[in-house]
């Protein structure tokens, strides 16, 4: 029997009775142990509640049966059913049957900190916290539960005790933990599949909740009553990826990537979990105004990151995806030293600070999806001559940004990355873009194209080898930014050097995807991927249609969506992704592009509902700027935005950059009006988006 909220008060019916309880508890599990009986000490069940600091959200944790389980209120409505929690090990069984709660202490915190960049600046950490020793009288673990205003976070920490000397090591074989959605049937959830070789680069499916099998996180869902929640996880270290496979209808369990061997964690005593998360709000935009994932993740590491510097970048990439250039050696070659050089006077003419090369180095030629193993990190192909190109850079005040595109074979990057890093630093090179293209197959098994795959992109193994690029990176100065990554969880705030990740489908998918991104993606992606981090989407398409208008491979979206992508899919670092051809035939929009910064002092989502449509306002770090960048998928809208975020009194000039009144994404893309007014905070603008369409808007301070 599990009481039910709100009665249980039981933090301070524990403290009285701890010492009391105790010794019955070790006396029942012995009494247990030695009769072979099944242990259920309903009579002695325990509930432990701890509450958000403003006391809509409220969690308890019982251990009812000897299992420990939690549910989640909010506003005194369950938005997670009681829900299982443990852990089953090799060498220990199932930590979670048979234990009690022992011990119980509190905490509650509220302290900000700053982020060297980031959508805004000063990040407040204000929450309630328990945590709870269980035990079975041989063994501890604890379950740790954080409740902020924006949601919940919990973990399990297995510390080193007596019970655990003889075990050097421990080998996770599942993660009982659940997430019991009430009503299934009447929640709405968002969602890419997680199935099959994992690059997590899927369009999302909006279905009812009990319509999911495997969904990776963050998964966002909405209530019959409007409540919105994802679910996520937060500072992924040396364990695997959590995916959630749903079995009974409402009921996800983390399902944890396995290793090639079955296991799912090789870990040892004196380990921790990732923290699982739900992130609850009342509206939609309320899931985007959140800091949770960023506050359960550990403070800087790296120490002074000065270094890590936001900025744009353009590069020789879309030429590539286009089929106008090759990766590889030939006639169509893009990275060559007169190619980087144009791209570097383009760059440096219109204010970019860097210059991304694709296919510099040896080992492109042939099928590079096959390659992994034959690419060099440190040989440039004979057309590429790097010296005269960082050279060049120097003087023209752009940086060369890096690339290292894997093919998945992480042991032949692994093998040469201090001498790949130490290169490019030599040559200045203070960014690299890596790749880990690794398409089909399942593991351990021969792929579709005959490569070997052992271990999954998202298991502990592949966890551990994307961090350790970052790291070895950061001894040089180095920031990563990884495509076909390990998901997001967090870890710009450990390690700040890890500036952006792909991780979802981004624009190349519009030069060649079948289907290209669909109208509805970006409008998706706020509430979803994005929940957990920068991505690395590379907007900015100005030839949106580069086979015409009737071809499939074309980008699904009117002009001025493409600038207020820049505001709405947040990154420090953003690519203007087309080639200069198509900039410098609309000079007029691509100043939008020019302006906008990558850096903010704040972030405010205005508006939004998944799907549908969304709205950002940021303020540009270090000045006075503000900018707004606001999307709708297929259905044209207007939408109100109370200008209340500006500085009070202050004037601006709102340079607005939006769809013209004929404009639509699939008949007429190009249609854009850029027009100027001066507001004020008491001010209202109201926006028309066309289908597919966007407004982009600097606020500029008088
Ligand atoms: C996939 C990346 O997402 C893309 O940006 C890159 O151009 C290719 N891999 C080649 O590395
Ligand atoms: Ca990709």
């Amino acid at each position: 029997m599990t009481p039910s909220y709100p009665q249980t008060t039981a933090l301070s019916r524990h403290t009285q009775t701890k010492a009391k309880f105790n010794k019955q508890l070790i006396a029942l599990t012995c009494a247990a142990a030695l009769s072979g009986l099944v242990l259920t000490n309903t009579a002695h069940a325990k509930t432990v509640n701890v509450t958000s600091p403003d006391s809509h959200i409220d969690i308890s944790l019982s251990d009812d049966n000897g299992r420990p389980e939690y549910q989640i209120h909010f506003n005194g409505k369950p938005v997670i059913s009681p829900s299982k929690l443990g852990l089953v090990f090799v060498q220990l069984g199932e930590l979670g049957s048979e234990f009690t709660i022992k011990n119980v202490t509190r905490n509650s915190v509220d302290q900000t900190w700053q982020q060297p960049w980031g959508e805004r600046e000063n990040i407040r950490d204000h929450y309630n916290s328990i945590v709870a020793t269980l035990s079975n009288g041989k063994l501890d673990f604890d379950i740790e539960f954080k409740a902020f205003n924006d949601g919940i976070g919990f973990r399990y920490v297995v510390p080193k005790q007596a019970g655990l000397t003889s075990t050097a090591k421990l080998d996770i074989t599942d993660e009982l933990t659940e997430f019991v959605i009430p009503n299934p049937q009447l929640t709405t959830a968002w969602w890419i599949p997680g199935r099959g070789w994992n690059r997590y680069e899927y369009l999302y499916r909006t279905t009812t909740l009990d319509k999911i099998d495997r969904a990776h996180t963050p998964m966002t869902f909405r209530t019959a009553d409007g409540v919105h929640l994802s679910i996520h996880e937060a500072a992924l270290t040396d364990y695997a990826a959590m995916v959630l496979n749903q079995g009974r209808d409402g009921t996800l369990r983390a399902d944890l990537t396995p290793w090639s061997d079955g296991i799912r964690v090789k870990t040892q005593p004196g380990f921790s979990t990732p923290w699982r998360t739900i992130q609850i709000a009342n509206d939609a935009p309320g899931l985007l105004n959140s800091d949770l994932i960023l506050n359960l993740n550990e403070p800087n590491k790296l120490g002074d990151v000065s270094w890590v510097q936001p900025g744009k970048y353009v590069g020789i990439w879309w030429g590539m995806h286009l089929n106008e250039n090759t990766w590889g050696s030939g006639p169509k070659h893009g990275a060559t030293t007169s190619e980087t050089k144009r791209y570097m006077d383009f760059a440096a003419q219109y204010g970019f600070d860097g210059v991304l090369v694709e296919g510099w180095n040896e080992g492109w030629d042939g099928s590079w999806f096959h390659n992994g193993d034959v690419f060099s990190f440190t040989q440039a192909y004979p057309d590429f001559d790097i010296n005269a190109i960082s050279q060049y850079g120097k003087s023209k005040n752009v940086r060369l940004i890096g690339h290292h595109e894997t093919s998945g074979s992480v042991t032949n990057y692994r093998n040469q990355m201090s001498d790949a890093y130490d290169l490019y630093k030599k040559h200045g090179v203070t960014q690299v873009k890596t790749g880990y293209v690794a398409d089909g197959g399942d593991i351990n098994r021969v792929d579709e194209n005959g490569i070997i795959r052992h271990e999954w992109h998202d298991g502990q193994f592949m966890v551990n080898e994307y961090l350790h690029s970052v790291t070895e990176a950061a001894k040089r100065g180095i920031s990563i930014n990884t495509h076909e990554p390990i998901k997001d969880t967090g870890l710009r705030r450990t390690y700040p050097n890890w500036i952006a990740r792909e991780g979802a489908r981004g624009q190349e998918f519009n030069a060649w995807g079948s289907p290209p991104n669909n109208p509805e993606h970006t409008a998706i992606l706020p509430f979803t991927r994005m929940l957990a981090g920068p991505m690395d989407f590379t907007p900015g398409i100005f030839n949106l249609a580069p086979q015409g208008l009737d071809a499939e491979n074309r980008v699904q979206t009117t002009l001025t969506k493409q600038l207020a992508l820049y505001v709405v899919l947040y990154s420090p670092i953003q690519m203007a992704a087309d080639l200069p051809r198509n900039y410098v035939q609309r000079l007029d929009a691509f100043q939008f592009i020019q302006d906008v910064p990558t850096d903010w002092s704040d972030s405010i989502a205005v508006a939004g509902e998944v799907g549908d449509y969304v709205a950002f306002a940021r303020k540009q770090r270090g000045a006075e700027d503000w900018y707004l960048g606001a999307l709708t998928d297929e259905k044209p809208r207007k939408l109100t935005v109370k200008l209340e975020f500006l500085t009070p009194e202050k004037r601006y000039e709102a340079q607005i950059y939006r769809d013209g009144k004929n404009a639509d994404w699939l008949t007429n893309p190009y249609d854009y009006v850029i027009e100027t007014q001066v507001v004020t905070a008491k001010d209202s603008l109201s926006l028309s988006l066309a289908a597919s369409g966007g407004t982009a808007i600097r606020f500029k301070a008088l």
